[in-house]
């Protein structure tokens, strides 16, 4: 089965690499490779290699930066994902689009469901919704799969994980307080077991009984101010801290960021696990494995992790 994968140097790609399930012929694509924001690429890149699947995790994933760059978020989170779809389409091949949290605008108080409508609150939640429609659109839920995660982090990457305990050292030796916003409630997400729920997407293929839109993210919810004590507190157990600093919950108020972010975007993924035939790890157990990945990263000379 041959697949064609995006975003193969972000964090989500290095993981999907790494866990190649046996019989998969991977065609891993980095920015160097093909421009997501070039439409027509995306388009000609799909009919020249007829894939089997395409597994689209690129994405313009700066939600700040989004907010002043509508239109290039637009064209690599919307636009790219259309231009595989459409391709597709004429090819007969399969999408499987990664797709976030962000697409719901966390107003509910309760976990959401795959099949509830996106109502996202800032432009990169409109333009991974509007993926999510332009796939659904172009293939049709036969041959379109959405997976929505949430939070995701891994022992390589731009991440929570990695800043937070870039900080923990920093403000543990100043003797400062960390401040973590502890009112937005969501669910950590490590890159290992998304990517395990990524090859298990493409693995039931056509199955009729699948749904279109899955959820999946490590189990358990937490704030931002909960996840950033837990890496405090593994860091140190992991030996990638000598010290935590003490965190300090702070409301979305005192931190004041661009885009608008969900106050509760768990995404209901009871559903989704049965389909995928995967049992959930609960977020800290998942958490002080990645930091083990990490200690063993770090443990090897000439390593940057
Ligand atoms: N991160 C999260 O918290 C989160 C939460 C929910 C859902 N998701 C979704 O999960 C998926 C994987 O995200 P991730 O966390 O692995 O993100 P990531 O580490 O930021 O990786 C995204 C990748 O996309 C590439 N990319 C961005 N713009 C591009 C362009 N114009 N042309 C070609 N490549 C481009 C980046 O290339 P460079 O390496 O060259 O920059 C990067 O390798 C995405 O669909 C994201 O929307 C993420």
């Amino acid at each position: 089965m041959k697949v064609l994968l995006t975003g193969a140097a972000g964090q989500l790609g290095q993981a999907l690499i790494a866990s190649r399930p046996e019989g998969v012929e991977l065609m891993p694509l980095r920015r160097s490779d093909l421009d997501l924001a070039d439409a027509n690429a995306c388009h000609e890149l799909v009919r020249q290699h007829q894939p089997d699947w395409v597994l689209n995790a690129g994405a313009y994933t700066a939600v700040d930066r989004a907010e002043g760059e509508p239109e290039l978020a637009m064209a690599v989170n919307a636009g790219a994902p259309q231009a595989f779809a459409e391709a597709l389409a004429e090819t007969g091949g399969r999408l499987l689009q990664v797709s976030t949290d962000f697409v719901f605008n966390g107003q509910q108080g309760s976990p959401y469901r795959p099949e509830q409508a996106p109502e996202p609150l800032g432009v990169y939640g409109a333009s991974k919704a509007g993926g999510e429609r332009a796939v659904l659109a172009a293939l049709g839920p036969g041959r379109a799969r959405i997976l929505r995660t949430s939070w995701v982090y891994g022992p390589v990457g731009a991440n929570f994980c990695l800043t937070m305990l870039r900080l923990h050292a920093l403000k543990a030796a100043a003797g400062e307080p960390l401040g973590v916003v502890a009112d937005q409630v969501g669910c950590p997400t490590a890159t290992f077991g998304l990517a395990a729920a990524c090859w298990r997407a493409i693995g039931i293929g056509a199955d009729p009984g699948a749904a279109a839109v899955l959820h999946w993210s490590d189990a358990g919810a937490a704030s931002w101010y909960d996840f950033a004590e837990a890496i405090g507190e593994l860091g140190v157990a992991a030996g990638l801290l000598g010290q935590a600093a003490r965190v300090r919950p702070i409301p979305t108020s005192a931190y004041p960021t661009p885009a608008a972010r969900p106050p509760y975007s768990l995404l209901d993924c009871i559903a989704s696990r049965e389909m995928l035939g995967l049992e959930p790890t609960h977020w800290r157990v998942a958490l002080a494995h990645v930091l083990g990945q990490l200690a063993d990263l770090r443990a090897i000379p000439g390593t940057r992790a």
